[in-house]
């Protein structure tokens, strides 16, 4: 079976807009779904009132946030309590690391990456720093970007209280094994384990509780949502961790890592990305009552087989081009790359190749991405950066061949 690439793309009223031109930048922020959009309508027309209270439109608030928080733990195969809807990513590891960082002390040690966006690397680091916390980096292949397991394990130590590490870098686009990652690093130390799946979750909304992992962050703007950052953390460890709620509101799992109000429709609008993937379900395997981790995991190998046909090209092209860099792994073969593609032009900046494919009607732009000690530690200048070609999975192959032929009229 493979995906149905026309259904797909009618879930996105933005696609219609103009059909000449071709985004690009997905991994900056994806369209939202229409499912989506339906929600947050319904939410801000209809119940937009302080929710929880006992009248109707308020219940009713209540009640579609409640149902954004039921089906997102069903589709990460977690509980309730684990889940946290913060307003970002960053917000939320920056929140986590004042939880986590209060039971650090001096000649405790965290292993950092260079690999990541800055939002899995500077809290932690900072939080490190203010504690006297030793932090080691585990540094990438200086060529490709990759990060080499063996290269991690001499780096974990009986002292080691956290590894932090991604499940797939915005630049590299390389999947992490995440899975094999946690079972290493936990066979040879106690340490938790943090994994930023920001730049993963667009192409795969993962089972938590097989991965293993403590905590893992990811943001639904680039989900096919509304801005707000999802926190997974292992209810295990919640007496671990020290609060940011008021402190009247200690204990509650679902405030204790979320100090600001939650942005109630843009909670409730959440629901409207599983509401999509219900839909594509259903529309590939007809109606079904598996939980929709197990639906998501049906969709894997379609969404896959699709995302891995659109990078295969781009990533031939670049590979071969003689003035060309690319940036992680060169083919797609292997089911670990997504079709994230950081490029490095060797005889003009980025900028300029960036502008290029604008003016050709490719929605791309240049830069580090956040990725500032990544695309530095690759020897690239980070102001100027890389030029980044992101699509998911309702990009298709005519928008592929449209990028391929601006890239080649842009390089000469
Ligand atoms: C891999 C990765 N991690 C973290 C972030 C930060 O996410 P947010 O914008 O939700 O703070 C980004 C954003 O681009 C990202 O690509």
């Amino acid at each position: 079976m493979q995906l149905d690439i026309e259904y797909v793309r009618q879930q996105f009223d933005q696609i219609q807009d103009d059909p000449q031109f071709v985004f690009a930048s997905n991994a900056g922020g994806s369209y939202v779904c229409n499912q989506a959009n339906a929600v947050l309508e319904h939410y801000n027309r209809h119940t937009r009132v302080q929710p929880y209270a006992a009248y109707p439109s308020s219940a009713a608030a209540g009640e579609a946030m409640d149902r954004a928080r039921r089906d997102w733990s069903q589709a990460l195969n977690i509980d309730p309590s684990e889940l946290t809807f913060g307003p970002s990513t960053s917000m939320n590891t920056y929140v986590m690391a004042q939880a986590v960082g209060h039971q650090w002390h001096e000649g405790d040690e965290i292993i950092v990456t260079n690999q990541d966006h800055e939002a899995n690397s500077g809290a932690w680091r900072r939080k490190a720093k203010e504690k006297g916390v030793t932090i080691r980096q585990w540094e990438v292949e200086p060529d490709s970007g990759l990060l080499d397991v063996d290269k991690l394990m001499p780096l974990v130590r009986d002292n080691t209280r956290w590894v932090f590490f991604s499940h797939c870098s915005n630049i590299v686009g390389t999947v992490n094994p995440v899975r094999a990652i946690v079972d290493r690093i936990k066979s040879a130390s106690n340490a938790r384990v943090f994994v930023d799946a920001v730049a993963y979750a667009p192409h795969h909304v993962a089972d938590l509780k097989a991965l293993g992992v403590d905590g893992y962050s990811f943001s639904l703007y680039k989900v096919f949502g509304p801005h707000q950052g999802l926190l997974y953390v292992n209810r295990d460890i919640h007496g671990e961790l020290a609060s940011q709620a008021h402190y009247f509101n200690r204990g509650s799992p679902t405030k204790d890592f979320n100090p600001a109000g939650p942005q109630h429709a843009q909670v409730a609008g959440c629901a409207g990305v599983t509401d999509y993937f219900a839909d594509l379900h259903a529309h590939h395997f007809g109606a079904s009552a598996a939980p929709l981790a197990r639906k998501l995991d049906d969709l894997h190998p379609l969404i896959l087989a699709h995302e891995s046909a659109l990078a295969a090209p781009l990533l031939d092209f670049v590979d071969h081009h003689p003035g060309l860099r690319l940036i992680g792994k060169t083919h797609a073969r292997d089911g670990d790359r997504a079709p994230t593609i950081a490029l490095k032009p060797l005889n003009m900046s980025s900028q300029d190749l960036a502008q290029k494919l604008v003016d050709a009607g490719i929605g791309t732009e240049n830069g580090s991405f956040y990725a500032h000690r990544l695309v530095s530690d690759l020897g690239i200048d980070p102001d100027d950066g890389v030029v980044r070609l992101s699509l998911v999975q309702y990009g298709n192959l005519d928008e592929v061949d449209r990028i391929l032929r601006a890239l080649d009229a842009a390089l000469g």
